[in-house]
């Protein structure tokens, strides 16, 4: 069983549109940070929340969907690994929790400092499961945050947000939008989104799944949209994770989970030019974090095996 198994099973309660899977994805790292709030110490980003997106019973059809992915992604070492919880605690320590974990305990270390720093506004763009709004720590009291993301992920996380009966807070507003279809600038601007105030905007997980054209024009718009004092952080891989001779272990893994998922992976950058092309933008990369500070920063002395992939960034850019 794998993934796409995972999306025929829970036809009718993972919430799917006719043309695509969207959702599955943002389950699938929900289930990660849900693992990882239950399983294991020290924590790399304690989304405690987490857990509660899943029943009983989903949560037991995904434990089993993931350890029994590790005979697609390793077969060695599956057939080595005979305890299903034995392989669940591989795959989400290999393949499913490293970028996940790592991507948001940055995203929101860095909110932080621009919260503290006076940024009065959080964009989410391609929030899916993200719990943040939910946690809402005393630092953020009064931030005013845009979940944007594409309509049907949108919808399965307001249904879950029904049945768990969490009130939704004041300054919370959801925008459905679909990148690749709707601009920016109308979805934000409709959604109370004010373009003279400082955002700090994130976007995890999501370069991956669009064109790079896509990509550059949300950026684009973004930089358009956003006052001086605006930052914006996201995750990427480099192209060489789409070139079989040159992909890692963990890229290769990655791209065959996701690709079961129906949202496959197209897109990368190259870190070295990836300077430039944002300046063409109207942003100044300020940070561009590879795998050898994301080691050193998040993973470092883990008795665990949780590490920071080869072939995956962390960037953060401000508007110029
Ligand atoms: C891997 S999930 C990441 C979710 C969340 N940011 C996280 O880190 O868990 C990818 C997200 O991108 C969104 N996404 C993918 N393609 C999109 C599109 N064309 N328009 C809007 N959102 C999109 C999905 O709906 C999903 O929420």
């Amino acid at each position: 069983m794998h993934t796409a198994h995972l999306i025929l099973c829970f036809k009718g309660q993972i919430y799917m549109t006719e043309e695509r899977q969207t959702g599955v994805t943002a389950m699938v790292t929900a289930f990660a940070r849900a693992y990882h709030a239950t399983h294991d110490t020290p924590k790399i980003f304690d989304d405690y929340l987490a857990p509660q997106w899943f029943s009983d019973a989903e949560r037991a059809f995904l434990e089993q969907n993931m350890s029994a992915m590790l005979a697609t992604v390793d077969p060695q070492q599956a057939a080595a690994c005979t305890d299903p919880a034995q392989a669940l605690a591989w795959v989400m320590q290999h393949v499913n929790g490293p970028v996940t974990l790592c991507r948001s305990r940055y995203a929101e270390d860095c909110l932080e400092a621009a919260v503290r720093a006076g940024v009065g506004q959080y964009v989410l763009l391609g929030a899916g499961l993200d719990s943040f709004a939910f946690r809402s720590p005393a630092w953020a009291a009064g931030l005013q945050i845009f979940e944007v993301d594409h309509p049907a992920t949108q919808a399965l996380k307001r249904q879950r947000l029904a049945g768990l009966g969490w009130p939704i807070p004041a300054g919370l507003h959801f925008i459905p939008l679909d990148f690749t279809r709707q601009s920016l600038e109308d979805g934000l601007k409709s959604g109370g989104y004010q373009e003279s105030r400082p955002a700090f905007f994130s976007w995890l997980g999501v370069t991956y799944y669009l064109d790079t054209g896509v990509v550059l024009d949300t950026l684009e718009a973004l930089a358009r949209l956003a006052s001086v004092g605006s930052q914006v952080v996201f995750d990427y891989q480099r192209p060489e994770a789409f070139d079989p001779q040159h992909a890692g272990r963990q890229a290769q893994a990655m791209q065959r989970v996701v690709a079961r998922s129906g949202e496959p992976m197209k897109t990368g950058f190259d870190p070295q030019a990836l300077a430039g092309q944002l300046a063409r933008l109207g942003l100044r990369l300020e940070d561009n974090l590879g795998p050898a500070e994301i080691e050193a920063r998040y993973f470092q002395g883990r008795s665990d095996d949780y590490h920071a992939f080869p072939h995956i960034y962390l960037a953060r850019a401000g508007v110029a």
